[in-house]
């Protein structure tokens, strides 16, 4: 049993608890802030996350022996660093080493100097050098705002003025990046590190647009799957897969911010593209990725405050990579009405017991709320996430849309099309609300 405080609020934080609490059902596992669906399982507490001394007083008053820091928010903060100052072990890096996700010219820079795979970029500090940049690498056009923007501060197009306007747009908040645009699958890829040494997780993919198909905006995130069975194909196995990873990419930005004095210690997360050039970078982050967690925990045999506490105290060495069952896992994010750019919210969330009492099925909550007559609301962007796990994908697809069937968010989207290509079936999963009003 392991005291654990963990910082949070969202479908991730939710799924960490869940996995930690599967694992050894007597942990005494404490969130702040949390949400109505986490407080069915731990105690929440109403701090602030990004609040540094309310964390510390916090985490020294339940006496945890670990802080798991959920979100960028808090870390790039300094969440980490005030944690760790009180003498107790963090999960989650620095905030100069967080830096790494809070700053892409950071990140470029770190990824240069380890001599990491990454797309070529410049950055503009004016409307004019980001055209000259657009044109220089052509059509299609990557547009990157340089701080934290909550995964909108990216546009993929092929539309010059589009690209202009999103300059234009980031430019009044700070510096833009302009990136050459690579071409390939995507995978998300969690390594744990101690500051010096790494253990990678299995690998996942995220789907970032908000409709089928990939059509429409850059979100948080709409969906993920686990295992990669694709990746089979490509380099042998997901272990080989995951080696060159390791060798070519995390582990040299780990020794590159621990021979900086920033040592990063937590969740490497490496957003890459596998091009037909190879595996390239397309984006760290310095924490578990949301929705990708959802579909990586469920699926880990080892158990996780093991891994975490022994990254946190600097004690990876020599441990054997952890394990994971070769359960398809999906998960399909359900979203309030115009998600992203202003969603509506407040709104009554129903049919969440039926769905989670389906087979194979649970849900992690992002944004949901007890409210004033005791009715659940949806009060975020991203409302849930609905997480199946089946002995293919087919068979998770079907559980997870069968779920969603049983749920009802007035306005609400989700992408109907998670995990298809990696389902052999060839199902087309029908709307599940199609004839709702
Ligand atoms: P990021 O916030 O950097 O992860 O970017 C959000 C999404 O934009 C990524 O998940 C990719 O789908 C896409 N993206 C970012 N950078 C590139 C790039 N250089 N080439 C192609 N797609 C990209
Ligand atoms: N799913 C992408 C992220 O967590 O940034």
């Amino acid at each position: 049993m392991v005291k654990i405080l963990v910082l949070g609020s969202g479908a991730r934080e939710h799924a960490i608890i869940t996995a930690l609490l599967s694992e050894d059902s007597d942990h005494d596992i404490t969130c702040a802030p949390g949400n109505a669906g986490i407080a069915n399982d731990v105690p929440c507490v109403a701090i602030s996350a990004t609040d540094a001394g309310a964390a510390v007083n916090l985490a020294v008053g339940l006496d945890v022996d670990l802080v798991v820091i959920g979100p960028e928010a808090p870390l790039v903060a300094g969440v980490g660093d005030a944690v760790r100052e009180a003498g107790i072990p963090v999960f989650g890096p620095d905030q100069d080493a967080a830096a790494l996700e809070g700053s892409k010219t950071f990140a470029k820079r770190i990824m240069n100097a380890a001599g990491v795979p990454t797309g070529r970029a410049i950055r503009a500090t004016t409307l004019l050098d980001a055209e000259t940049a657009l044109d220089d690498f052509g059509a299609p056009y990557v547009v990157k705002a340089d701080g934290l923007a909550a995964g909108k501060g990216v546009i993929v197009t092929s539309g010059r003025d589009a690209a202009v306007d999103h300059a234009s747009y980031w430019l009044a908040h700070g510096d833009v990046l302009v990136e050459e645009f690579l071409d390939g699958e995507e995978v998300s890829l969690f390594v744990l590190s101690d500051g010096h040494d790494v253990l990678p997780l299995s690998p996942a993919q995220d789907f970032k647009r908000l409709g089928n198909n990939d059509e429409g905006p850059n979100t948080g995130g709409m969906g993920a799957y686990s295992p990669l069975p694709w990746l089979d194909a490509q380099f042998g196995s997901e272990h080989a897969f995951v080696s060159e990873c390791l060798e070519n990419i995390a582990l040299p930005v780990v020794r590159q911010l621990e021979s900086e004095g920033t040592p990063f210690i937590g969740l490497l997360y490496c957003g890459l593209i596998v091009t037909k050039a190879g595996i390239r970078v397309i984006e760290f982050n310095a924490r578990f990725g949301d929705p990708e967690t959802q579909v990586v925990l469920p699926r880990l045999v080892t158990p996780l405050s093991e891994l975490l506490y022994a990254a946190a105290t600097g004690d990876l060495a020599g441990r054997e990579r952890p394990e994971f069952s070769p359960d398809a896992t999906i998960t399909v994010v359900l979203a309030s009405e115009k998600y992203p750019d202003t969603p509506i919210t407040g709104r009554p969330l129903g049919g969440l017991e039926k769905a989670n009492a389906l087979e194979g099925v649970h849900l992690a909550h992002a944004a949901t709320e007890v409210g004033p007559e005791g009715v659940l609301l949806a009060t975020g962007g991203r409302v849930l996430s609905v997480v199946a796990t089946g002995t293919d994908f087919a068979h998770a697809r079907t559980r997870a849309y069968a779920a969603l069937g049983e749920i009802w968010l007035e306005g609400g989207q989700f992408r109907t099309d998670i995990a298809a290509k990696v389902d052999t079936s060839g199902q087309v999963i029908a709307d599940p609300w199609a004839g709702r009003s």
